[in-house]
């Protein structure tokens, strides 16, 4: 007998399918990615890749075929899905552009590492030598740097910290030429990283900015959704 979850991914597609979603390309990206200090240390963030995870499955749900880019993260791989599983985030912008040529949806809310040692070391550090210092340098921006075809929808995630984050997600979504993003603050209590829930304005290229509640993200994942769903007809 297949496991219970596949069932009710199954049984969800048949009742959830709609028109717009159906034989439409989705790529989510999730997670986050890993840069290599030496063969055995990382610099990386916490995300837990569960907003992604999420979205994949309720994309799925709808009728769509999805890819799932997805940095390293513990989570299952959601019924119906196809993975493609990569560390740096060099490694995501190549599985990104590849990926993007034949979809109509992108949804990026991998949490791609901005900074990677300038000369990772190809043995393991030794203690002994001592404090060290450790030179970063830019990864690429993938959003930015995306080739896409010209109906494809492209969705970003803005992560903030600060009291400005409305005007810095705005900021994102024309540099990165965006048709919406998604804000979010990893100071609010059930947001953010490492939780099953999250509270996130959905901003649009035009209309008022969509604030939601705090959701569980598979909530969260439809709300996003059925805001982009009218650009994918
Ligand atoms: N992103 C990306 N490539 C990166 C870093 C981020 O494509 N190297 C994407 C994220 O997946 C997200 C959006 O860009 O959809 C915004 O990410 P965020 O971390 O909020 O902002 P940054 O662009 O990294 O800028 P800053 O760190 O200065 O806020």
């Amino acid at each position: 007998m297949s496991e219970p979850e596949a069932i009710l991914a199954a049984a969800e597609r048949l009742l959830l399918q709609r028109a717009p979603w159906q034989g439409k390309n989705v790529i989510v990206t999730a997670g986050p990615t890993r840069e290599h200090l030496d063969p055995v240390r990382v610099v990386t963030n916490p995300s837990s890749g569960r907003m992604g995870y999420a979205l994949a499955a309720a994309a799925y749900a709808r009728g769509a075929e999805v890819v799932l880019v997805s940095g390293p993260s513990d989570l299952p791989l959601p019924f119906g899905v196809t993975a493609h599983r990569v560390e740096t985030t060099a490694e995501m912008q190549r599985a990104a552009q590849a990926l993007v040529k034949r979809a109509d949806l992108v949804i990026m809310a991998a949490a791609p590492a901005d900074y990677r040692p300038a000369k990772p070391a190809a043995t393991k550090r030794p203690r002994a030598s001592g404090a060290i210092t450790i030179e970063l340098e830019p990864t690429p921006d993938i959003l930015s740097s995306l080739e896409r075809p010209k109906k494809c929808v492209v969705v970003g995630f803005a992560l903030e910290t600060g009291g400005d984050g409305l005007a810095k997600a705005q900021a994102k979504l024309r540099e990165k030429r965006l048709d919406a993003i998604i804000l979010n603050d990893a100071h609010e209590p059930g947001a953010g990283f490492e939780v099953t829930t999250n509270r996130v304005t959905i901003i649009r290229r035009s209309g008022e900015p969509i604030e939601l509640p705090l959701l569980s993200k598979r909530d969260v994942a439809d709300k996003i959704l059925d805001a982009v769903e009218q650009s994918l007809t």
